[in-house]
């Protein structure tokens, strides 16, 4: 599958969540096999035009993770222009348009969902991108604003004219946000409408469902709770689009990827001092919160972990709790403790 001149490995894709899908996260998942393209959380066109760190901090990725989508929201054609040309100086593969974001701290600003009530306004968005950069602009937006005014297939083409080189739709409104269902008979007749491609994002937590949905007539699939729920379902999906039976993964499975995690977030943002120690360790623990609340759904016992989980006072105490749940052997656990001595000392001496 292509996105312009992109190549990807597979259709399936980690879908972006603000707060969620992090580097490490990415990386983890993307090691785990199955996924074809992995897009960061969404970053603001005006942070990175005035060169924000937080901001950039957001748009971080490493070359394991390619290909790489970083994406965008903003609502002024110049601003996002020159976001993109940011984005292409990173590196990156493609630059993605946020035309899904529901929340009003980002829609009041003529961004995100905002930007599908303005179709024409949104066509010249993509029209200033294509024009400033060389690398794919893709566009991902929802059905519509509400049930009104589900636009998507009129704006689905006209961003397509404007020069998009791949759409991918949430087939659910804004006014929606994530209640009810998503409509994929809508993202279906999107795709069938279009000469480039169209991923389908919306619901599908078994890897069965990504295969069917993918069956279904579009390009892709755009995976998002599922993936965070299951970090293993795009390999899944992939074996089972293949004819083969999708791998199991057992609870010591489950437990590594946390510990994997912990591991991958403590290398980052690193800084040589204490004050600095603690305020990392504690930005870890709400990582693994945040993750945990979707990590434990379905698992057996999951909220005695969840409720665990959010009452670790310290990091030590997270691992312990999740090596005490997952019942991880000796080995795991011991591992996991070389591990945090190995990185004291990094954070301590380097
Ligand atoms: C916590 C969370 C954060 C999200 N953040 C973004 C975002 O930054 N950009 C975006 O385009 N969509 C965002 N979404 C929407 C997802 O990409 C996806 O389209 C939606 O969740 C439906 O797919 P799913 O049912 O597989 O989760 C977010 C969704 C969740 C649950």
């Amino acid at each position: 599958m292509r996105i312009g001149t992109v190549t990807l490995p597979s259709p399936f894709a980690i879908a972006p969540m603000a707060g969620m899908t992090d580097t490490a996260f990415r990386r983890l998942v993307k090691r785990h096999g199955g996924c074809g393209l992995v897009v960061t959380e969404m970053v603001s066109a005006e942070g990175l035009v005035r060169g924000i760190d937080r901001t950039l901090e957001y748009a971080e990725y490493t070359e394991e993770e390619r290909p790489i989508a970083i994406q965008i929201f903003g609502g002024d054609p110049e601003k996002m222009a020159a976001a993109a040309q940011i984005v292409e100086g990173m590196g990156a593969d493609i630059v993605d348009v946020n035309m899904g974001c529901p929340v009003p701290k980002i829609a009041k600003h003529n961004a995100g969902c905002s930007l599908m009530r303005e179709p024409e306004h949104a066509a010249r968005v993509i029209a200033a991108m294509t024009k400033a950069v060389k690398i794919p602009v893709t566009v991902k937006m929802r059905a519509g604003w509400n049930d009104d005014q589900r636009n998507a297939p009129a704006l689905a083409k006209m961003v397509e004219e404007a020069g998009a080189a791949a759409i991918a739709v949430h087939g659910r409104t804004a006014a929606q946000s994530y209640s009810g269902s998503a409509d994929w008979d809508l993202v279906r007749e999107i795709a069938g409408s279009l000469a480039i491609p169209v991923f389908g994002s919306g619901d599908c937590i078994e890897p069965e469902q990504i295969v069917s949905r993918m069956r279904s007539g579009v390009e892709g699939v755009l995976v998002g709770r599922g993936v965070l729920r299951n970090p293993w379902i795009l390999a899944q999906a992939e074996e089972l689009a293949a004819g083969r039976a999708p791998r199991e993964v057992t609870l010591e499975d489950r437990g590594r990827f946390l510990l994997d995690y912990i591991d991958l977030l403590l290398r980052e943002r690193v800084r040589n001092n204490e004050s600095h120690r603690v305020g990392h360790d504690r930005w870890i623990v709400n990582k693994l919160r945040a993750l945990g609340s979707w990590y434990t759904k379905g698992l057996e016992n999951g909220s005695h972990l969840r409720t665990a989980i959010n009452s670790a006072e310290s990091l030590n105490g997270l691992v312990d709790t999740i090596g005490s749940f997952f019942l991880l052997s000796e080995r795991l656990c011991s591992a996991s403790e070389e591990t945090f001595v190995s990185f004291e000392s990094h954070l301590y001496f380097s």
